[in-house]
């Protein structure tokens, strides 16, 4: 049946300004590292891309090695953007990425400009897509000079293939010479992808404080922790869970008894506050003025539903704060 979207979803979403770019972003995203390859249900995927899109979801993030297998997730996006979406293209924020493992030999990885601008143009040719709004480097290349990485996203915004420049993982010391680089080039920074979540904190140390001070935004990428914080593995690993698949990029001895414990803490303190303990995971992120946005996955559409509660409870009390302090 053709799609036809909610129109009363840009009153559904809060949107912040992405560092001090002109960009608003969603402060909830959804990212599709899983559960939109050929391994899973194409009818699910869209399901839940198109709940939302209609619950004011405008950014969409990708990265060429995503599916499985690789390539996959933004070749099915191409799909349903034709299908779907195509009268929407200016309402959305797609953004995809390159710096991993994608094709055999030397030019199919890490950071050279010979990669990072054939996978772009391959990300393109797969979503059938003149431009992405948000380029990545994924990683950084300890053996590429950093002026060629941040010269190749230089490029690709001035040729119009991309809008905006991105980093992600990069710690700070790396950023902050990308920044300088790239504001050099006349291209500056959007946007820091790292990864951050109760469970992982490195960002807090330097990176946050840089990236206000730098004007760039943050958008924080597995903010369950892959979904051990959702309390799904508090009773064991439940059947089609990403660690349970043999797909999934969590495997089960990740989740140690130390995890669990602090699983277990974290919920009394979410079930005090009505949450969810996803829901909790989400706003804590979101109480930090410096998140621009949270990149949640979402395997069903009740897993999206839930997670959308969150963007309007990112007040903590002190005594949160403290218990959630593990
Ligand atoms: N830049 C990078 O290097 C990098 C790396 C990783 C991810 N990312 C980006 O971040 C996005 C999100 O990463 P992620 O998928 O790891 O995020 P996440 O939100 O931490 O985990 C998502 C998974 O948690 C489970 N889940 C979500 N909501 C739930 C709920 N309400 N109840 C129970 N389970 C729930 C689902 O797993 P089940 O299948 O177990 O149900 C879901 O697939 C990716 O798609 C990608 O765009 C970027």
């Amino acid at each position: 049946m053709s799609y036809i979207p909610n129109e009363n979803r840009y009153g559904k979403m809060i949107y912040l300004r992405c560092g001090r770019s002109g960009l608003q972003l969603p402060s909830i995203s959804l990212g599709l590292w899983h559960n939109f390859g050929d391994v899973d249900d194409y009818a699910n995927g869209r399901k839940v891309i198109l709940k939302a899109f209609d619950s004011g979801i405008t950014h969409f993030d990708f990265a060429n090695n995503y599916g499985p297998p690789y390539g996959s997730a933004e070749r099915n996006f191409g799909k349903l953007l034709r299908e779907d979406l195509s009268a929407y293209r200016d309402q959305l924020i797609i953004s995809t990425k390159a710096g991993y493992d994608m094709w055999p030999g030397p030019y199919g990885n890490w950071g050279s400009r010979k990669y990072l601008l054939a996978s772009l143009d391959q990300s393109l040719h797969r979503m059938g897509l003149p431009y992405v709004d948000i380029f990545y480097s994924h990683r950084p290349d300890p053996d590429t000079p950093l002026e060629e990485t941040m010269g190749a996203l230089a490029h690709a915004v001035r040729s119009g293939k991309a809008l905006y420049a991105g980093i992600s993982n990069y710690p700070a010391d790396k950023a902050r010479r990308a920044f300088s680089i790239l504001r050099e080039l006349g291209t500056p920074c959007l946007i820091h992808q790292p990864k951050y979540s109760l469970l992982e904190r490195w960002v807090e140390a330097e990176l946050l404080d840089l990236l206000e001070k730098e004007g760039v935004g943050c958008i924080a990428f597995s903010p369950l922790a892959q979904g051990m914080l959702t309390g799904k593995y508090l009773k064991g690993i439940p059947v089609g869970s990403r660690a349970q698949r043999a797909d999934g990029a969590l495997q089960a001895e990740n989740i140690t008894p130390e995890i669990l414990d602090k699983i277990n803490r974290w919920n009394v303190v979410a079930q005090k506050r009505g949450q969810t303990l996803a829901q909790m995971a989400i706003s804590w992120l979101l109480k930090d003025p410096r998140v621009t946005s949270v990149l949640i996955g979402a395997r069903t559409v009740e897993q999206l539903e839930e997670n959308l509660k969150a963007a309007y409870s990112t007040s903590f009390t002190q005594e949160e704060l403290k218990d959630l302090n593990l």
